[in-house]
């Protein structure tokens, strides 16, 4: 698939990868749909942004784990011509549990955000590409899908695993309509969001670990995704990014 001129769906894209992913395939000519669900300020940030160079956003505001948003959110796409694109990004960071959230509704809070909204968009968004005869959808999945995770990832490494569930039956069910569903699936990618989370000491520790030495930068994701959109061969597949970690 050609990016220019198509719509694409970022969900979570007011900061961090979602955002970053906007900017660079507004460079690259497509309509981009900002998602956001809590950060106003930073979603308007990114759209100034692509809008100050000249590319195409619209913003939109939808709680992926909730359906009537969803639906809203969809029906937005809809009427500028339906999504071409859809990239399930958002999730719920990890290191931001509250303390007051026991166990069940935290599993209930992960799986909402980080699986069944990307199955629920999904879902939406399939019907609108059968219409148009094709359409990319890409998971963006993590290294922690594969690994025993700690106690304060093992919700999300199992929501991570489930999303390849997702992607190959997507895969299957879109395939003949000409819409690919494929995961990318990134080890540690370096943000200031990110040493923010984990702490510098921490970080170098996780860099140690990694055979290329250093974390992945926002822009060799985006080549990952683009090289899933631009093929229509690939399709069911996990493209992981991770500097090697799962060569020793
Ligand atoms: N960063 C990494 O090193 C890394 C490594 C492997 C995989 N990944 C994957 O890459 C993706 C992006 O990671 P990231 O580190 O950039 O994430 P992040 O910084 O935690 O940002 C998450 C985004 O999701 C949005 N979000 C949260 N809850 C939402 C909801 N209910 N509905 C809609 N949007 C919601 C947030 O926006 P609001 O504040 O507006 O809600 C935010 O824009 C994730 O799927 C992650 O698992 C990241």
């Amino acid at each position: 698939m050609i990016i220019d001129g198509k719509n694409i769906l970022i969900t979570g894209s007011s900061q961090g990868l979602g955002a970053q992913l906007a900017i660079a395939f507004a460079g690259l000519g497509a309509h981009v749909f900002v998602n956001y669900a809590h950060s106003k300020e930073k979603a308007e940030a990114v759209v100034r942004e692509i809008k100050s160079s000249g590319g195409n956003v619209d913003i939109i505001k939808c709680d992926v784990a909730n359906i009537t948003e969803i639906e809203n959110m969809l029906s937005q796409l809809d009427e500028h011509g339906g999504v071409d694109i859809l990239i399930n990004n958002a999730r719920i960071d990890p290191y931001k549990r509250r303390n007051d959230c026991n166990d069940s509704e935290w599993f209930d809070q992960v799986i909402g955000v980080n699986l069944k909204g990307p199955y629920l968009c999904s879902l939406m968004a399939i019907e609108q590409m059968k219409r148009k005869g094709s359409g990319k959808i890409i998971n963006l999945s993590s290294v922690w899908a594969y690994r025993a995770a700690n106690k304060q990832l093992l919700e999300y490494a199992m929501s991570k695993a489930a999303m390849h569930s997702l992607t190959r039956s997507l895969a299957l069910v879109s395939a003949e309509y000409g819409i690919t569903v494929n995961t990318v699936a990134p080890g540690m990618i370096v943000s200031d969001e990110m040493t923010e989370r984990v702490g510098e000491d921490k970080l170098d520790g996780i860099i140690q670990g990694i055979p290329l030495k250093r974390g992945g930068a926002p822009a060799e994701m985006a080549d990952a995704i683009r090289f899933v959109i631009e093929n229509d061969y690939l399709t069911g597949e996990t493209i992981n990014i991770n500097g090697g970690t799962y060569m020793p």
